[in-house]
């Protein structure tokens, strides 16, 4: 299959304004060893297939040497490829691939915390409390008598305790570490220069092979308040982060911009628009544009979309104050339905407002979505959304329509969250199975021996990717045709004019496209040529959780 004209990078400079990023999750996309794991070599493999969807980038999680505790989150050596996803040979080979191709390539970094295994925190553990060693990370002598019980409440996002005990070099209970995430990911002292230095240095070494950019792992955390005050996060808050909004003394603190100010330096000093996004979940909008200031990030997922409940008000709205705040700031708003962290929207979009955001789903999930709901309305989410100026990105899966896998095992799952709470809360693993690419092969050809590291629901044969290709009407489809539209029209770079529209139907033109979304509205009639639509649509009148694309009048 030969890459077609639509594959070749966006035109110009500032390609991220208007760019669509499809996250890669290497664990699950394409596994070339047989192990049951995805690799590097795997994503080389079915570049390919990425470039027949006219994508600007892919972004690619972590695949740095890690022992694996939060899948790769947990980093013990910035600047290496941990063996279950190749070497950094391969990595270089997948970014030559992807650039002949014409796709950007963006990574991870995860500076907020490393891995308990990183040297650095080995020696910390080996060396005296009030050691340098021990300066690079957040240690603190306990509370209580005799230091048994942790500096302060915080609790972290994966449930219990923001802080675990160690035991210091003589067999003694010593002091307490802090770590937002698992007791695996011990978070890094940001306020000592040989840190920041560190990650330039990291951030040289990956821009030096090649990177378009960086994904920048919860860019609100790094700095604490002074003093590490007690507080207690909501639940909702809790869920991946949060919480600016609440004064909250771990996120958002005003003293991250300047990290992020150097960070801008140093990608500056590189040719061709390389980007940091930055992961910052914080409210409201005017509170994260901060992150996207001219000196500072270039974009920041706008997370507002995805959690709009299903109404047509809310989304216009949402809609609206994004264009209108990241406008302000002079940066592109970016879109995204999905991603490695939340329930995909297939599924999400079918449930209650009660509904778990981001902590997954599973048997016991009370009011479990219709499949047939879900996807008409994931569809008609993602048809909206790519009519959108600014970036979108796309979580890999979501282009087959796949839902949640929630049949999991418990067993069988790997997400921290699922065992720091006993259960309470399953998540991530659901929407982290391994991709299904050819519906008659072992594993649908996620891997040639038939494993995989998660379980896939036999819903995957069906909706494998080489029974979606070529086929009218599918997922895949309508997602080839929209992102060739959206280029071939420079939707991500236009300017959106609302029409008037009935109660739950919303209306707007772009780019010489007119879009009409019926969110939950009565059904309503259409007029002009249909260019896509996302679901099948006799070219009269519109149902409810539908979005068509008709050809703009002059
Ligand atoms: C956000 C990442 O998206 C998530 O997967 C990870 O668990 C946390 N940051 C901790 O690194």
């Amino acid at each position: 299959m030969a890459p077609t004209d639509a594959t070749a990078p966006t035109a110009g400079t500032e390609w991220w304004r208007s760019s669509v990023i499809y996250q890669i999750y290497p664990r699950s996309f394409a596994d070339a060893s047989g192990d049951g794991i995805g690799d590097l070599p795997g994503i080389t493999a079915r570049l390919e297939e990425l470039a027949d969807l006219a994508i600007d980038a892919v972004w690619l999680s972590p695949f740095y040497r890690s022992p694996q505790k939060d899948a790769g989150y947990d980093v013990s050596d910035f600047r290496d490829v941990d063996p279950i996803f190749g070497s950094l040979a391969d990595f270089d080979a997948m970014i030559e691939r992807a650039h002949s191709l014409g796709i950007r390539v963006i990574v991870d970094i995860v500076p907020n915390h490393s891995s308990d295994q990183h040297p650095w925190f080995q020696a910390a553990l080996a060396a005296a409390p009030g050691s340098p060693e021990r300066e690079r990370y957040v240690f603190r002598d306990g509370t209580g008598e005799n230091g048994e019980l942790p500096p302060n409440n915080w609790e972290s996002v994966f449930g219990g305790p923001m802080w675990t005990r160690v035991t210091e070099p003589d067999g003694t209970p010593g002091q307490w570490y802090l770590h937002i995430f698992d007791t695996a990911q011990p978070d890094l002292n940001w306020e000592l220069e040989e840190v920041r230095a560190e990650f330039d240095d990291v951030l040289r070494f990956w821009l030096d092979r090649g990177v378009d950019g960086f994904r920048v792992d919860v860019a609100h955390g790094l700095i604490k308040a002074p003093g590490l005050p007690d507080f207690v996060q909501s639940q909702e808050e809790a869920s991946m982060g949060g919480g600016a909004a609440t004064q909250s003394p771990y996120w958002a603190q005003d003293g991250v911009h300047e990290i992020w100010r150097r960070w801008r330096r140093v990608t500056d000093e590189y040719p061709g628009d390389r980007i940091l996004a930055a992961e910052a979940w914080v409210y409201p909008l005017e509170f994260m544009a901060r992150w996207v200031r001219p000196d500072e990030m270039h974009q920041t997922f706008n997370f507002g979309y995805m959690e709009a409940p299903w109404d047509g008000e809310a989304l216009r709205q949402v809609i609206d104050d994004s264009l209108e705040t990241f406008g302000a700031v002079g940066a592109p708003s970016t879109w995204v339905l999905s991603n490695h962290d939340m329930i995909r929207h297939a599924t999400r979009l079918s449930l209650g407002e009660d509904a778990p955001q981001g902590h997954g789903v599973g048997p016991e999930t009370p009011g479990l979505p219709d499949i047939e709901e879900g996807i008409r309305r994931a569809r008609a989410a993602t048809l909206l959304m790519l009519a959108l100026p600014g970036g979108a990105y796309l979580y890999q899966g979501e282009e087959l329509g796949l839902p949640e896998a929630i049949d999991i095992p418990g067993d069988a799952r790997q997400d921290p969250t699922w065992h720091r709470t006993e259960g309470e809360r399953y998540g991530r693993d659901g929407c982290r199975v391994p991709l299904p690419w050819e519906a008659d092969r072992a594993a649908y050809g996620f891997s040639s021996t038939g494993e995989t590291w998660l379980p896939q629901p036999g819903l995957y044969g069906v909706l494998a990717r080489d029974r979606q290709r070529g086929t009218v009407g599918s997922t895949l489809e309508m997602y080839r045709d929209a992102l060739r539209l959206r280029r071939e029209r420079g939707l991500g770079a236009g300017a959106i004019a609302w029409r008037d529209a009935p109660a739950g139907v919303l209306s707007l033109d772009n780019g010489g496209v007119r879009v009409i979304a019926n969110i939950d509205g009565a059904p309503v009639k259409v007029h002009g040529e249909v260019l896509v639509a996302s679901s099948p649509f006799d070219g009269d009148l519109l149902p409810p959780d539908t979005t068509v694309w008709v050809r703009a009048a002059e």
